[in-house]
């Protein structure tokens, strides 16, 4: 096998998915492509437009109807790519508490997750990209080239998100970060459709005691075997 030309990465919340997945996709040229931001439009746009997040149909109608588009950052303000909802900048909105609060319950419908998986695998299509979320090495591109899943103590991933919302200025306590997280995995886990889980093909890699650079270098060592074989 050649360089994998499509790399999928999932695991739970604040387990390193962004920063690998970015990281590698900057050493191979390829696009990064977070699907997380996808789920948290629909949960933005069910917000702002009031739609009852419990009338299941009504929210994947909403899912179906609206036009997220994710383009490479627009602004300089460390953001690793533009959301907009119909034309209009959300990228700001995505990580609010209340749509962390929502997003796992949005995210367990099916018609939601029908909409979404249907543009990330048209997104896939031309290849050469990193694809990060719950469900891709299992549902998305079950025939990925090289399939990771990261994971970490809940505890840790916590404290990550805690210190990378206290650089940006929020002031969440890591209690409530912490217990939203729990909430949130646990949902995407226990979820029927495409749950949160590693594909059997999917090689795990704990990212609790490791820096970013040592993840970074076990995955590229990962693909030069790839290259190689
Ligand atoms: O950045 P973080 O890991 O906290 O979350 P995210 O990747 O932005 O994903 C937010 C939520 O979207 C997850 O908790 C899932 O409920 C949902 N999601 C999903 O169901 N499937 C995906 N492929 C990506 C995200």
């Amino acid at each position: 096998m050649s360089k994998p030309s499509v790399i999928a990465i999932d695991g739970p919340a604040a387990a390193g998915k962004t920063t690998l997945g970015h990281a590698l996709a900057q050493e191979l040229d390829y696009l990064y492509f977070d699907t997380g931001v996808m789920y948290r439009a629909v949960t933005l746009a069910a917000l702002e437009e009031s739609v009852d997040l419990v009338a299941e149909e009504r929210v994947a109608a909403l899912a179906r109807r609206i036009v997220i588009d994710v383009t490479e950052p627009t602004e300089a303000d460390g953001r690793l790519a533009t959301v907009c909802i119909d034309g209009r900048d959300v990228t700001h909105d995505l990580r609010s508490p209340t749509v962390d609060a929502n997003v796992s319950r949005v995210a367990a419908y099916p018609g939601v997750r029908e909409a979404m998986t249907h543009q990330q695998r048209r997104i896939a299509e031309r290849g050469q990209l990193v694809m990060v979320g719950r469900d891709i090495g299992t549902v998305v591109l079950p025939d990925a080239d090289l399939k990771l899943f990261l994971v970490a103590d809940v505890e840790t991933r916590a404290r990550r998100r805690h210190q990378e919302y206290s650089q940006q200025g929020r002031s969440d306590s890591y209690d409530d970060i912490l217990e939203s997280m729990q909430q949130r995995d646990r949902r995407d886990r226990e979820r029927e459709v495409a749950p949160l889980r590693a594909a059997p093909d999917a090689i795990r890699i704990d990212t609790s005691a490791q820096s970013t650079e040592e993840v970074l270098r076990l995955a590229l060592r990962l693909i030069e075997k790839i290259n190689g074989a």
